[in-house]
């Protein structure tokens, strides 16, 4: 990498690896007796409080008018959003697997399907306590609760004028996420990306509540959709094979492209970010087959007519194209697998993070690259204004002064 290429506009407030360790939230800060083993896709908080929806909601992973209502109640429900346009909640839809509709989780999530593109629409989350069967044809059930009507905006490919908001690398710490809420204007913002590594290793169920989950429901998580992009710590800990069932992406996978104002966006997962056969993975991850897998995918996907006729495409994706501030393994995956189809693609920008530092690449700085490519720190907000004529990026450090900015013509 040729620092010419790439400029680093300031230091990381503490390396990569050092500030995973010193967050003591990862297992060097629980000890290893406090890791608890995910054993169902629930979480027993229970005792004698009365059923209660207790986190969310949270609008996730928008689509071509779908979103995913998410929430969790205190013990294992049934559950179902009722929805609709203009106050009137007469529609509603579950979710169901094989005909089957979830009675054993805490984990409520609710693809609403549908919607008009740009129309407001109201929302109510209903969920029946599941006690269990006294015989296969007769159920336990307990008290029904019902949400307060939230009201949410279903993306809009035709709409001109819009703006998004990211962070990554939180590791837990739901403090500096809210400090950098508020460094903000939410005018205009119509969703939020989260670009992976908010978690700081899955280690129990309450720590995705903690370390984001709540602070996320608390500013915007009801009205505005979430983009949780994957990285590389979210794939660690005894419950990240439950992970979907908290972040459940789009169609089972956790990467997916949507659309809004001119923009077709790829939320890509580039997985962990060392050889599959590394002995911290204890032989227990393939990454390699599902970095290719969605290689045939984001290939299709570029194909498709919503890809070729955006105005712009922009790529997510925690972990960035190697050489941007970042040449380990993944990086290096990432590169190999995705550059060439996002290049020929004509992509204008791809936001990553991982590196816990700044760099920004501009088009033919690294060979043939047709897109600018950043990572952002941990401590700093990406906002980008998207326009007909242009995307504005700004970059704002932890506090509000600008690290960066950048407009990129249509
Ligand atoms: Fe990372």
């Amino acid at each position: 990498m040729g620092k010419s290429i790439i400029a680093s506009k300031n230091q990381p407030l503490v390396s990569r690896r050092a500030f995973v360790q010193r967050s003591g939230a990862g297992i060097l800060g629980l000890g290893l007796g406090a890791l608890s083993s995910a054993t169902a896709c629930h979480a027993e908080e229970t005792g004698n409080d009365t059923f209660a929806i207790i986190h969310g909601p949270v609008v996730q992973s928008p689509g071509p008018g779908e979103v995913t209502v998410t929430w969790h109640t205190n013990r294992n429900a049934s559950s179902k959003v009722l929805y609709g346009t203009d106050g009137q909640l007469d529609h509603t839809a579950v979710t169901s697997r094989d005909g089957l509709i979830p009675n054993d989780s805490t984990c409520h999530a609710v693809r609403l399907t549908g919607l008009t593109p740009g129309k407001p629409f109201q929302y109510r989350l209903v969920s029946r306590e599941f006690k269990g069967y006294i015989t296969p044809y007769v159920v336990n059930h307990g008290e029904t609760v019902e949400s307060e009507v939230f009201t949410c905006t279903p993306l809009d490919p035709a709409k001109e004028y819009f703006s998004f908001v990211m962070w990554n690398d939180i590791h837990d710490d739901s403090r500096r996420l809210e400090a950098m809420f508020n460094d903000i204007s939410w005018d205009g913002v119509d969703f939020v990306v989260l670009n992976g590594d908010i978690l700081n290793d899955f280690v129990a169920h309450e720590r995705f509540f903690i370390a984001f989950y709540d602070s996320c429901a608390r500013k915007f998580g009801a009205a505005l959709p979430m983009v949780f992009v994957r990285g590389n710590h979210e794939t660690r800990g005894p419950w990240a094979r439950r992970f979907l069932d908290f972040v459940p992406g789009r169609e089972g996978r956790p990467y997916y492209a949507f659309d809004h104002g001119g923009v077709h966006f790829l939320a890509l997962d580039s997985g962990e970010d060392k050889p599959d056969d590394n002995k911290e993975y204890a032989g227990l991850v393939e990454f390699a087959s599902f970095r290719e897998a969605q290689t045939a995918w984001l290939r299709a996907d570029l194909e498709s007519e919503a890809a070729r006729n955006a105005r712009y495409r922009i790529v997510l994706s925690h972990q960035p194209p190697a050489p941007v501030g970042c040449d380990g393994f993944g990086c290096q995956e990432v590169r190999r697998l995705w550059r060439p189809l996002v290049n020929a693609a004509g992509a204008r920008l791809w936001l990553s993070g991982h590196t816990h530092d700044f760099a920004w690449c501009k088009p033919g700085e690294d060979g043939d690259n047709v897109f600018h490519a950043m990572t952002n720190p941990p401590d700093a907000t990406v906002r980008v204004d998207v326009a007909p004529e242009a995307l504005k990026v700004t970059v704002l450090q932890k506090g509000g002064e600008v690290l960066h900015r950048e407009t990129i013509p249509a």
